[in-house]
């Protein structure tokens, strides 16, 4: 089926109605039991959606709007280098690299093998195995690596979503990597809304707090803090 067609993508509609569906041999569709079919460009999404949905924490999984608003922007901003700091089983890199030119990359940090061995059959299928730069190691030793290889502003988009007591690195070493004008995307701002009065004993929520209160400060960026799925903060360099 051509890649071209274009056809409006509703995840939510997509993705209850593929519960039902069967994979053809043709890359961009879906046919339904009731011989209905669903044209849809990013249906290799949807597998990979449905895949991690049967593992014990799929919840980790970023939401289906939020993966989709992030490709947006990447489409927006021309993005061609793009960091994912967790990758997890690879949805939302999956998303990225879609929606990214044939010369995009995406530098996918992951430490769990397990995770890693569930994403590549997805990258593959859906032909973009060679724009996706899987790390295998902890997040902080790629990005220092980077850095160390002169690729300090050049990069677009970077999505930090793992470790939480890490995210104020992740922030510093995201913003040494992007490029002026480029955008730090960070996961679980809101943490359930634990942010707003930390327990004592709850670290998470605090350093969470304390970097949402750093960065609303912060004469580097611009800053958007958005109520999308647990919080989603957009700092774009200046
Ligand atoms: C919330 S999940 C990421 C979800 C993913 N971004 C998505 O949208 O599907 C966090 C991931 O970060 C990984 N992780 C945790 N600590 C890490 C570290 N220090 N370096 C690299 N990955 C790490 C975890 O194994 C987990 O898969």
């Amino acid at each position: 089926m051509a890649a071209d067609i274009k056809m409006f993508f509703c995840v939510g509609l997509a993705v209850g109605l593929t519960a039902k569906c069967h994979r053809t041999a043709q890359p961009h569709a879906v046919y339904c039991q009731d011989n209905k079919m669903i044209y849809c460009s990013l249906n290799y999404l949807m597998f990979a959606f449905q895949r991690t949905l049967q593992d014990q924490w799929s919840r980790m999984m970023v939401s289906t709007d939020q993966a989709q608003f992030m490709a947006n922007l990447i489409r927006l901003i021309n993005a061609t280098k793009a960091i994912e700091v967790g990758m997890y089983t690879g949805y939302n890199a999956l998303s990225m690299a879609l929606a990214m030119p044939e010369n995009g990359r995406v530098v996918a940090c992951e430490i769990e093998d397990s995770y890693i061995n569930i994403s590549k059959p997805f990258f593959k299928e859906a032909g973009v195995e060679n724009k996706i730069d899987i790390q295998h190691q902890t997040a902080m030793k790629t990005l220092n690596e980077l850095i160390a290889a002169g690729e300090a502003g050049t990069y677009d988009f970077v999505f930090i979503d793992a470790d939480k007591g890490n995210y104020d690195n992740y922030y510093e070493k995201s913003l040494e990597l992007i490029r002026k004008g480029g955008v730090i995307a960070i996961d679980n701002v809101l943490w359930s809304g634990k942010v707003v009065n930390p327990a004592p004993d709850d670290q998470t929520s605090q350093s969470l707090d304390a970097l949402n209160k750093k960065l609303h400060k912060d004469q580097r960026i611009d800053l958007s803090m958005l109520t999308v799925g647990d919080g989603l903060t957009l700092a774009i360099k200046r």
